[in-house]
């Protein structure tokens, strides 16, 4: 399962860069198969949910290759319509090749996506969505057959602002006939990265990252090059890094406005922040502020994504903080885990509150989910003698590259054991 084990009480100092977005990159890669031709695409970060859509997509019938940083996709000719079980069900995302598929194949098989460590999370969203566009969705024995004879433009409003649902109703569209627009769309810039990369490769679509997408479809695509966005979620993590080890990273290589409503929570926690075009340095000293209020909301509010690794940070903060987790219902494993480590945290429902203690202490603690993961390291980097944080193989190195490498370039005291 893999562990890490951290010396606590290391500041950290210096330079990193951040890698290619996960969460952009998935449905870049999953799109690849929509022009049956060849795409090329940069900053993919080295991670096990990418290597598993490479299988994947290798699985039914296309050609992968992954040197350094970029990957091509060759999906030329007929491919598989059955997607493999397994993947769907590790990993949720697996998803939105049922729009990708449907939309180019016109029929495709998948597995239901098993439970999940973070909450139910339906896909009614995705459904709904693509039967409006004219698929026939069947659910039987625990696998989704989807098929049509042709995909037709429709005027989709979502109930709620779904970053999967917009992006399987985004790559189904594409080869619709005629106008689809979908309204209360989700605006997160991962959205807006997916729009570019199927422009490029000859769709019509306008509108990402704002609350109203449209999607004309076409007939052809052509070959495509894109450059993955940076990692918002990895560069909030290590902006929380320098904060809680009361250091000074430069953290180069991002788009700062996609992290404004982290950065503004840091600074509110008492950091001190400057931005530049593409790089920020931040810096900490003394003990920090609690957060009043500290609520998760569909982009631009501040991400979900970022919950855990927040309250790691306040843990130790000067005075109370109230978490509210208003987008998934089952999100707090980590407190359970920070609290072996001396936090003081009380969970009622969807809010979570979290009174500063002086110190963390070490312990042995067990990574849930992948943010959650990520939020036990940094408690431990912070922390009073040893932790292990376990299980980072199955959660933390899903979503962040080399996490233990990176912070040991920054000082901190970690190291990975099988
Ligand atoms: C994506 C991100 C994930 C992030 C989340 C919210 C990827 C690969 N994952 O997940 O890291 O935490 O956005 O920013 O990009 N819902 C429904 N019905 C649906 C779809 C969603 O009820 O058909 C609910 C979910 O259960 C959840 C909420 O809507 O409570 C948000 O989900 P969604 O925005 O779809 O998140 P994901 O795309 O799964």
């Amino acid at each position: 399962m893999g562990m890490y084990i951290i010396n606590g009480g290391n500041r950290l100092d210096g330079e990193l860069h951040i890698e290619g977005s996960k969460n952009a990159v998935l449905p870049i890669l999953a799109a690849s198969i929509i022009n049956g031709r060849q795409s090329v695409i940069h900053n993919v970060p080295y991670l096990k949910d990418v290597k598993t859509m490479i299988d994947v997509l290798e699985t039914i019938g296309c050609t992968c290759s992954f040197e350094g940083d970029t990957v091509i996709v060759n999906s030329v000719g007929d491919l598989d319509i059955n997607i493999p079980e397994k993947p769907v069900r590790e990993m949720r995302s697996s998803i939105i090749l049922m729009g990708v598929m449907l939309g180019r194949f016109k029929k495709v098989k998948i597995s239901f996506p098993g439970g999940c460590e973070i909450g139910l999370r339906p896909i009614d969203l995705h459904l709904t969505g693509l039967r409006l566009l004219g698929a026939k969705i069947v659910e039987s024995h625990g696998y989704i057959l989807c098929e049509c004879d042709k995909l037709y433009g429709n005027e989709i409003h979502l109930d709620y602002p779904s970053v999967g649902a917009t992006e399987n109703i985004m790559l189904a569209a594409v080869s619709a006939e005629g106008v689809t627009i979908i309204q209360n769309a989700a605006r997160e810039p991962e959205i807006v990265d997916l729009q570019n990369f199927l422009n490029k490769m000859g769709a019509k679509i306008t509108g990402a990252g704002s609350s109203t997408i449209k999607i004309e479809g076409v007939k052809k695509f052509h070959d495509a090059e894109h450059t993955v966005i940076p990692d918002r979620i990895v560069a909030g993590t290590y902006s929380v890094a320098a904060a809680i080890t009361q250091g000074r990273i430069v953290i180069r290589d991002i788009i700062p406005e996609h992290i404004k409503p982290i950065l503004l929570k840091l600074e509110e926690s008492g950091c001190k922040i400057n931005r530049y075009d593409s790089d920020i340095v931040i810096s900490s000293s003394g003990r920090h502020n609690a957060i009043d209020i500290i609520k998760t909301m569909p982009y631009p509010g501040f991400p979900t994504d970022m919950q855990a690794q927040m309250m790691a940070l306040m843990c130790t903060a000067k005075g109370t903080s109230i978490f509210i987790e208003t987008i998934f219902e089952n999100r707090y494993k980590h407190a359970e885990e920070l609290i072996k480590m001396g936090a003081d945290i009380k969970i009622e429902g969807r809010a979570a509150i979290v009174k500063g203690v002086n110190n963390l202490m070490g312990a042995h603690v067990f990574s849930k989910d992948l943010r959650g993961g990520a939020a036990l390291v940094l408690a431990a980097l912070a922390a009073d003698g040893t932790t292990i944080v376990d299980n980072v193989d199955t959660h933390i190195e899903r979503g962040y590259e080399n996490m233990d490498l990176k912070l040991k370039s920054l000082g901190a005291d970690i190291t990975k054991e099988k």
